[in-house]
């Protein structure tokens, strides 16, 4: 939530950050703003609430703005209504020191209250600013930026990234960080902060990764690193190889669409150089076969979609690994006093790394022993960098706030973990070993033609939009995808949707259904087709609509009964939900459309979720 970036260089530092700032606004689009420094008008604030195009506006896209040190921040609101009052760059009460922040200060009325006591005056509702005016006050102390930074840091408790200017320091930008992400990134004319490596993709691809209790100075030339006692530290830097035009929409309407279409390009990126000779090979984990015969629990732990991804695998590692395997959402699983320990495998599914509740329950996790494992788009990212073990969906950046291609990239990553644990433990037989991997191999293509069905769906779209709740029913893996599929609807068109277990039906949710309800039934789980089939004529008893989804060779059955039917190639019966998806993500994507909403940016939403 909220991106920060910020800029110490040779040339002119508000467009550079306006462009920065239009490649994150993912991370939140309530409210954004600028603060440059320069030498003849000290700091200059520009805030606009709404969308970044009312700041660009604004500053003429930072033509406005004079000087070549400053900070910008994109917000999703917290603490204090989107206006421009709470929009960022928060400004000590002598207008000396600009901040920006993203992450929550726990302990912010506390300190407000002592400062309010000592006379400083507070414009914002924000947690933020309590952090601009605690640094005014330290600096007058001892008039020592960096020093002042320090104390702070001591004082405050929760999470954060800032960026800081100083109107004293003319070429130099603070920056500090826990428990929310933050890039330092090395630029021929310039460096850089930022809260997405998207975001400065443009200018370097030189970065490093700040860890939680480290402060940096960011000048034009130089980029200093200090631990929380003020020591230097040395960083490992790293180049980003993300192409810098996946980050853009190249001639899409929208990234969702971009990004739904290059599935099966992401899902080949990752699959194949993990299987070699017929073998599933994952040189990038250190686990060994006699770890694996030790482990007594398997714990999946993410949150949203990749929680779903969470639930397909756990049917599937069932019935691979024959032994039982528990999904949690991160959120509940931190403060549940998770029964894990040293014999227990944890596996922590994030697209962007940084997602809050899953690195806490990771932590928590590794706290009591377990050995963690994670499933993670973004390179570096926290989650990344402290499980046990990582390793990538290879789906490039992704921008649309609903997932889609890290979905996918997620899910047969998933099942070649499986299929190499199964392995480990000797619980497949060679044959069905080799019979999913050939499949696999062959999802890319099988995808392509799902992909062709777009006008089909389009169509169900143009019929079914005005639809005000919509159930979506299937039965085990029908039943996973199918928990993606309502949230991805409701997500982004905004229409009350919910997923149910058909045989859950009776047991209550039939009792929602009316003549006209719609209900997309899910029947692509072939070994209980015929069951799918008859919860579709139960709820077409009852009056509902039904939108089917099933595989090429159910098709003419389920076209008997359902008012509509919308058919998948066959796969591998494990395999078969990456195929199902995708029309389940096209109908929601051309739902929203009709609906005219903001698709790529859907309301109280961001990308990446870094607050409780
Ligand atoms: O980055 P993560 O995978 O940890 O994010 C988890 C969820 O916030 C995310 O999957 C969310 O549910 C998506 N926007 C759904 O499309």
């Amino acid at each position: 939530m909220c991106g920060i970036i910020g800029f110490s260089g040779c040339e002119p530092a508000a467009p550079i950050l306006l462009d920065g700032l239009a490649r994150m606004e993912y991370r939140g689009y309530d409210s954004a703003g600028i603060a440059v420094r320069s030498e003849h008008k000290g700091l200059q604030i520009k805030k606009a609430k709404g969308r970044l195009q009312n700041l660009s506006d604004l500053t003429h896209n930072g033509a406005d703005l004079e000087g070549t040190l400053g900070i910008g921040h994109t917000r999703w609101a917290t603490h204090g209504e989107p206006n421009d009052i709470n929009a960022h760059p928060h400004v000590s009460e002598n207008g000396q020191i600009a901040l920006v922040h993203n992450g929550i200060i726990e302990n912010y009325l506390e300190i407000k209250e002592s400062l309010l006591q000592k006379g400083v005056r507070f414009t914002s509702d924000t947690d933020s600013e309590v952090v601009a005016q605690l640094l005014e006050f330290y600096y007058r102390e001892s008039g020592n930026m960096l020093d002042s930074v320090t104390r702070v840091l001591h004082r405050i408790e929760g999470s954060y990234a800032f960026g800081i200017i100083c109107s004293d320091y003319p070429n130099a930008l603070i920056a500090a960080r826990k428990d929310s992400p933050l890039i330092l990134g090395y630029g021929k004319n310039g460096n850089f902060i930022a809260s997405d490596v998207t975001a400065i993709l443009k200018y370097t691809r030189d970065v490093a990764y700040m860890d939680d209790g480290e402060v940096a100075v960011i000048t034009p030339h130089t980029i200093d690193v200090f631990n929380s006692e003020l020591e230097p530290v040395e960083k490992t830097r790293s180049q980003v190889d993300w192409d810098v035009s996946a980050a853009e929409k190249g001639g899409y309407e929208h990234f969702m669409f971009k990004e739904i279409m290059e599935q099966p390009e992401a899902i080949r990126k990752t699959i194949s150089p993990r299987i070699r000779n017929g073998r599933v090979v994952l040189d990038d984990i250190s686990m060994t076969a006699d770890y694996v015969r030790q482990i007594s629990r398997i714990c999946i732990i993410a949150c949203g979609s990749s929680y779903h991804v969470g639930m397909v695998s756990k049917y599937n590692w069932e019935r691979l690994l024959r032994r039982p395997v528990e999904v949690c959402l991160a959120s509940e699983f931190r403060y549940s006093d998770p029964l894990v320990d040293d014999h227990s495998l944890v596996i922590v599914i994030s697209q962007s790394g940084e997602t809050l509740d899953t690195m806490a329950a990771m932590r928590e996790a590794k706290r009591r022993g377990a050995r963690t494992l994670s499933i993670v788009n973004v390179v570096g990212s926290s989650i990344a960098r402290e499980s046990d073990d990582v390793l990538y969906t290879w789906a490039g950046p992704e921008i649309a706030v609903a997932t889609t291609k890290a979905y996918s990239t997620q899910l047969v990553l998933m099942d070649l973990v499986g299929l190499y644990l199964a392995d480990q433990l000797g619980s497949i037989c060679e044959e069905e070993y080799r019979e999913i991997l050939e499949q696999m191999q062959l999802l890319p293509e099988k995808m392509q033609e799902v992909l062709k069905q777009t006008s089909d769906v389009q169509y169900y779209a143009s019929r079914y939009f005005n639809h005000s709740s919509i159930f979506f029913i299937g039965r085990n893996l029908d039943y996973a995808m199918g928990m993606e599929g309502s949230l991805k609807l409701k997500e982004i068109s905004y229409i009350h949707s919910e997923a149910y277990a058909s045989g859950e039906l009776k047991h209550g949710t039939i009792s929602l259904i009316e003549p006209g309800t719609l209900v997309v039934a899910l029947g692509t789980y072939a070994p209980l087709f015929d069951k799918a089939m008859s919860n579709v004529i139960e709820v077409k008893a009852r009056g509902a609509e039904v939108l089917a989804l099933t595989t090429e060779a159910f098709r003419e059955k389920m076209e008997k009964t359902a008012d509509a039917t919308i058919a998948v190639p066959e796969t591998h019966t494990i395999l078969q939900p990456s195929l199902g998806v995708v029309p389940l993500q096209m109908f929601s994507y051309y739902m929203a459309l009709q609906r005219g909403c903001d698709i790529d940016k859907p309301r109280n939403l961001a990308k990446s979720v870094t607050v409780e």
